[in-house]
C-alpha cells in the first residue's frame, strides 16, 4: 500500500525525458549594443525615444550577457537544467538584414552553444524574438512583404552557421505582440499605430515563419527540429451571456488564430476575415502563400502567464487588456466592441492576475485542436519586486508559489494525456522587460544591475531541485 505523500509525490513525476529549461532574449540580456558589427535594431530605436521605455532605460547594457555568457552558462549547470532557450540578434549576424553574415556576430553563438553542450545543456535557439534591423523597418517593417523574404535568408544563414550544433529552432516568438502591440496599439517597438499595418505585419510574419521553415528544413540535418512559439492567450468570457460568448470568439481569432489558421491548419478563418473586412480586404494574402506558411512543424511553443477575460463592451472594462504598456490604441483592430476585465485574486507584478488553471484549460485546447502536434511551454514566469536583503539573499516565495501551481497544471495536463514536451521559466535571468525596462525582475537569478552581479534567487534553487529530480514536490 502506498501512503497518502507517496502518491502524491508519484502522481508529480514527470516524464523521463521531460526538457527542464529556462528562457531568455538577446536584446532583454546581452547588451554590447555597437559591438563587433552590431547595427540598430528596432529596439534600439525606440527605447531611445524619449517618453518609450521607463526610466528611459535602453538594452545597451542590459545584464551585459555578452560579456558574462560563460558565467551565465556556468549557472545554468550549477542550476541543473537540460535546456536553454535563447535568441539570436538579427543586427548582430545581418546588420542591415540584407547581405553577407558577420562572423563576428555568429562567433558569440558559436562559443555560447559550444560551452551549453560541454555542460550537456541542449541549446533551443529563437531566430526573432522582436529585434528587427532597423533598416528593415526603414524599408517598411513587418506590414512590407520583403521583410518576409529577408527573414527567410537570414534563418539560411544561421542555419548554415549554427545547424551543425544547434537541433532544435524555433522561428517567431509571440508574432502577436511584434503585430499588433508593434504596429497597433504601438506600446512596443517600432511604436507605430495603425491597425492595418497591424494586420498586415501578421500576415508577413506568418509567411516569414513559412518560409524560415523551409530554409531550416533545407540547410539542418534531418533529426533537426523547428517551432514556432506563440502566446496563446486563454480566452474566458466574463459572463455566460451570448454576447460574451461571441467576444471570445472574435478575440480568439484576433490574438490565436490568425496564426494557428495558417501557420497548423493553412487557411485563415473565415469569421477574422468578416470581423476586420471594413478595415481590409486582405488582398496582401498572395497565391501561394498559406501552402507556404502552412509547414509541417515538430512542436509548438506556448507562452502562457494569465488569462484573457473579455465581455462585450458595455461601459465596463477596458478596451486595451494587452498588460504590455498604455496606449490610447487598440492592438485588436476590428473589435472596439470588446472589453478587457482583470480578473479578482492575486496578480503579479505586472498586474497579470495569477491563475494556473488557465494553463490547464490551454493545453487540454490545443491538445484537441491540434492533435498529434507536441507542445512545449517555451516560457512561463513570474515578475515580483525582489530584492537582496542584507545578507545578500533573494527571497521570492511568491514566484516559488507561481511556478509550481503552473507546473503542477503542466503535470496534470500530461497525466491527462497532452503531450507536453518541457518547460522554459521566464527567465534565467531578471533583464530588460521591454516597455517597463529594467523595473519588471521575472529572473530566476537576480541581477544587480550597477555591478552586474548575478544572485540565484530561492526559486532558482527551488527549481533546481525539480529539473534534477523530475518531480514536482507537494
Ligand atoms: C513574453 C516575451 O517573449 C518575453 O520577451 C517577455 O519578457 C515575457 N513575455 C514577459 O513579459
Amino acid at each position: 500500500m502506498v501512503n497518502a505523500q507517496q502518491s502524491t509525490a508519484a502522481a508529480r513525476t514527470f516524464p523521463k525525458n521531460f526538457l527542464w529549461g529556462s528562457a531568455t532574449a538577446a536584446y532583454q540580456i546581452e547588451g554590447a549594443a555597437t559591438e563587433d558589427g552590431r547595427t540598430p535594431s528596432i529596439w534600439d530605436t525606440y527605447a531611445r525615444t524619449p517618453g518609450r521605455v521607463r526610466n528611459g532605460d535602453t538594452g545597451d547594457i542590459a545584464t551585459d550577457h555578452y560579456h558574462r555568457w560563460r558565467e551565465d552558462v556556468a549557472l545554468m549547470s550549477e542550476l541543473g537544467l537540460g535546456a536553454y532557450r535563447f535568441s539570436l540578434a538579427w543586427p548582430r549576424i545581418q546588420p542591415t538584414g540584407r547581405g553577407p553574415a558577420v562572423q563576428r556576430g555568429l562567433d558569440f553563438y558559436r562559443r555560447l552553444v559550444d560551452e551549453l553542450l560541454d555542460k550537456g545543456i541542449q541549446p533551443v535557439a529563437t531566430l526573432y524574438h522582436w529585434d528587427l534591423p532597423q533598416d528593415l523597418e526603414d524599408a517598411g517593417g513587418w506590414p512590407e512583404r520583403a521583410t518576409a523574404e529577408r527573414f527567410a535568408e537570414y534563418a539560411s544563414l544561421a542555419a548554415e552557421a549554427l545547424g551543425d550544433r544547434v537541433k532544435t529552432w524555433t522561428t517567431l516568438n509571440e508574432p502577436w505582440c511584434s503585430a499588433f502591440l508593434g504596429y497597433g496599439s504601438g506600446v512596443h517597438a517600432p511604436g507605430r499605430t495603425d491597425p492595418v499595418a497591424a494586420l498586415r505585419a501578421a500576415h508577413h510574419l506568418n509567411l516569414g515563419h513559412g518560409l524560415a521553415v523551409q530554409a531550416l528544413r533545407d540547410r539542418l540535418p534531418a533529426d533537426a527540429q523547428c517551432s514556432v512559439t506563440l502566446n496563446i492567450h486563454h480566452v474566458r468570457p466574463l459572463t455566460g451571456s451570448e454576447a460574451d460568448a461571441e467576444a471570445v470568439r472574435r478575440i480568439d481569432a484576433l490574438a490565436n488564430r490568425v496564426f494557428t489558421g495558417p501557420m497548423l491548419q493553412g487557411a485563415y478563418p473565415e469569421d477574422l476575415l468578416k470581423d476586420t473586412a471594413s478595415l481590409t480586404d486582405w488582398s496582401f494574402v498572395q497565391d501561394g502563400d498559406l501552402g507556404r506558411i502552412h509547414q509541417p512543424l515538430d512542436f509548438l511553443g506556448v507562452n502562457y502567464y494569465t488569462p484573457t477575460v473579455v465581455s462585450e463592451a458595455d461601459g465596463t472594462g477596458t478596451h486595451n487588456a494587452d498588460g504590455h504598456g498604455n496606449s490610447a490604441h487598440s492592438p485588436w483592430p476590428g473589435a472596439d466592441n470588446v472589453a478587457f476585465h482583470q480578473p479578482p485574486g492575486e496578480r503579479t507584478a505586472m498586474g497579470w492576475a495569477i491563475d494556473a488553471s488557465g494553463l490547464y484549460d490551454l493545453l487540454r485546447r490545443l491538445a484537441s485542436d491540434f492533435p498529434g502536434l507536441p507542445l512545449v511551454i517555451t516560457e512561463n514566469g513570474a515578475a515580483f519586486d525582489d530584492y537582496a536583503d542584507p545578507l545578500g539573499q533573494v527571497n521570492d516565495p511568491a514566484r516559488i508559489a507561481y511556478v509550481r501551481d503552473h507546473l503542477a497544471a503542466v503535470h496534470r495536463a500530461i497525466t491527462d494525456g497532452v503531450d507536453v514536451r518541457g518547460y522554459f521559466l521566464w527567465s534565467l535571468l531578471d533583464n530588460f522587460e521591454w516597455a517597463h525596462g529594467y523595473s519588471k525582475r521575472f529572473g530566476a537569478v537576480y541581477v544587480d544591475y550597477p555591478t552586474g552581479k548575478r544572485i540565484p534567487k530561492a526559486s532558482a534553487r527551488w527549481y533546481s531541485e525539480v529539473a534534477r529530480t523530475g518531480v514536482l514536490p507537494a
